[in-house]
């Protein structure tokens, strides 16, 4: 594995390359940052199979909450539903650890999918929207995927891993496997995003809803608000097979409310929801 760089290291700058376009670094991540929990710690790799199997090292080592695993690359990256998740480089790849309390677990979806939604925004003007429960699309396609891996033992949270993939500089028509259901941001902007100053403002919104929800604050009226997926008729499959319906509802448990074309109203816990025709 090459070795990681930590915030402390001298420089972020390379090859002569304009900082906010060249490789991260974690000093460039976290120079002059205003966060409390949330990137405190940066901890950057080159190249990793995924940021989600080194965070969960560090989880376990007990690294301080909010501590911040990134890569350039990674060579095994993974989505949700046992898929694989494709990561070359010029895009975001980073997995946060989080020792939340066990209520504020479904707030994650919430937090992580608002935060690269507010994100975004920020640093390019376009304006996402949240597939069920957590993907972010632009104009109907996926730019980001999002992952939360947790430990969770008689009712106590050991450790949650948030794991973020953005499409940022890409261009998804070189890759068949994506193309059809891929977006990316220089694509819809026409030019290349700073992945830098789009990772900061992701670690920033994170660590301001994060200090929300530990404030006793509520995501969920954003978060349903953001939804592309209410009112569509979708294909729901979930550990219960596949479902097919109008999508209702989402609760603040962040379950999805089906209303079946029998007229049954069906809850979806966790799955995956595509738009049947
Ligand atoms: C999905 O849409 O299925 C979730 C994709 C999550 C991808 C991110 S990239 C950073 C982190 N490392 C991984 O291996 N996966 C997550």
């Amino acid at each position: 594995m090459t070795p990681p760089s930590r915030q402390g290291d001298r420089s972020g700058r390379r090859d002569g390359m304009p900082e906010n376009l060249g490789p991260l670094s974690a000093p460039s991540i976290t120079r002059a940052i205003a966060i409390s929990i949330i990137g405190r710690t940066v901890i950057y790799y080159p190249v990793l199979t995924s940021t989600m199997d080194e965070a969960r090292k560090q989880a376990r080592a007990g690294l301080p909450e909010g501590t911040v695993v990134i890569a350039e690359k990674q060579t095994a990256g993974r989505g949700r539903l046992k898929r694989t998740w494709f990561a070359p480089e010029g895009n975001i790849a980073l997995s946060v650890v989080l020792y939340p309390r066990l209520a504020d677990l479904p707030s994650l979806i919430m937090l992580s999918s608002l935060a690269v939604l507010h994100s975004i925004q920020t640093v390019t003007g376009i304006r996402g929207r949240i597939k069920w429960p957590n993907d972010v699309l632009v104009n109907g396609k996926k730019v980001c995927g999002i992952l939360i891996e947790t430990d969770v033992r008689r009712q106590k949270v050991n450790y949650a891993i948030v794991g973020i993939g953005i499409n940022v500089n890409l261009s998804p028509a070189d890759f068949p496997e994506i193309e059809s259901s891929a977006a990316s941001l220089s694509k819809e902007l026409g030019k290349d995003v700073s992945r830098l100053g789009l990772v900061r403002a992701l670690l920033a919104e994170m660590d301001r809803l994060y200090l929300t929800l530990k404030a006793g604050g509520s995501l969920y009226e954003e978060w349903r608000d953001n939804l592309d997926t209410l009112g569509k008729h979708v294909r729901a499959t979930s550990v219960d097979g596949v479902q097919e319906g109008i999508a209702e509802s989402a609760d603040r448990d962040c379950s999805l409310c089906l209303r079946t074309t029998d007229g049954k109203l069906v809850r979806i816990m966790s799955g995956d929801v595509t738009l049947s025709l």
